[in-house]
C-alpha cells in the first residue's frame, strides 16, 4: 500500500467526468487500498479517484475514518455510483481534501439513495442520511468534475469561490491538520 499525492483545486483532473469502471480487478483492489490510505493520511472521510489525478468512476467514503473522533471504519467503496432519489434539505458544513482549509456551508439532501457497484462489480443500493448523505453528495459531484464550492449559489457562493481561487492561485492552502 502507500499514500498517493491529492490534487489540489485548479488541477485539470478534478473537472474531468469519470469513466465507467469496467474490470473489478486486482489493480482494482490495490488501487482501492491506496486510495483508502491516502484518505486516512490525509484525514478525510472521501475520496474520488480524479483527486488523485485516476479517471475511474470510484469513490471511496469512510464517514467514521476521521482520525480525531474515533478509531472505527466503516468504508465504502463504490463504482459507478448514480443518484437516484433524493429526499428533503439540509444545510452544513462542508469541506474538501482537495482545497485544504477552506470550508463551506452546502445545502444537500438529508436522504439520498445511491445505486452502485461494489469491488466485485455487483450491483447494490446504499440508502443514506446525515453525514454519510452529505459525503455521497459530495464524492457524486468530483465524479462528475464538480467541486463542492460549484454547488454554492448567489453571493455567498461567488465570494467562496473567489477565496478558493486566491488559495489555490498562491498556494497557501491551510493545513487543517498540522
Ligand atoms: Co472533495
Amino acid at each position: 500500500m502507500s499514500v498517493l499525492s491529492i490534487v489540489k483545486m485548479g488541477a485539470s483532473a478534478l473537472k474531468q467526468k469519470a469513466r465507467p469502471v469496467t474490470a473489478w480487478d486486482d489493480a482494482l483492489r490495490e488501487l482501492v487500498e491506496d486510495m483508502e490510505e491516502t484518505m486516512h493520511a490525509a484525514h478525510g472521510i472521501g475520496l474520488a479517484a480524479n483527486q488523485v489525478g485516476l479517471p475511474h468512476d470510484l469513490a471511496i467514503i469512510d464517514v467514521l475514518a476521521d482520525a480525531a473522533k474515533s478509531d472505527k471504519s466503516e468504508l465504502f467503496v463504490l463504482t459507478n455510483p448514480v443518484m437516484v432519489e433524493t429526499h428533503g434539505e439540509v444545510r452544513a458544513e462542508e469541506g474538501c481534501l482537495s482545497i485544504p482549509g477552506l470550508v463551506a456551508e452546502v445545502v444537500r439532501p438529508e436522504r439520498v439513495v445511491v445505486k452502485y457497484q461494489d469491488l466485485h462489480g455487483e450491483e447494490s443500493f446504499l440508502e443514506a442520511e446525515g453525514l454519510l448523505a452529505r459525503a455521497l453528495c459530495h464524492e457524486l459531484d468530483h465524479l462528475s468534475g464538480k467541486l463542492f464550492i460549484q454547488m454554492i449559489p448567489g453571493i455567498r457562493g461567488e465570494m467562496v469561490r473567489r477565496k478558493a481561487r486566491k488559495m489555490a492561485r498562491t498556494g497557501e492552502w491551510e493545513d487543517v491538520h498540522p
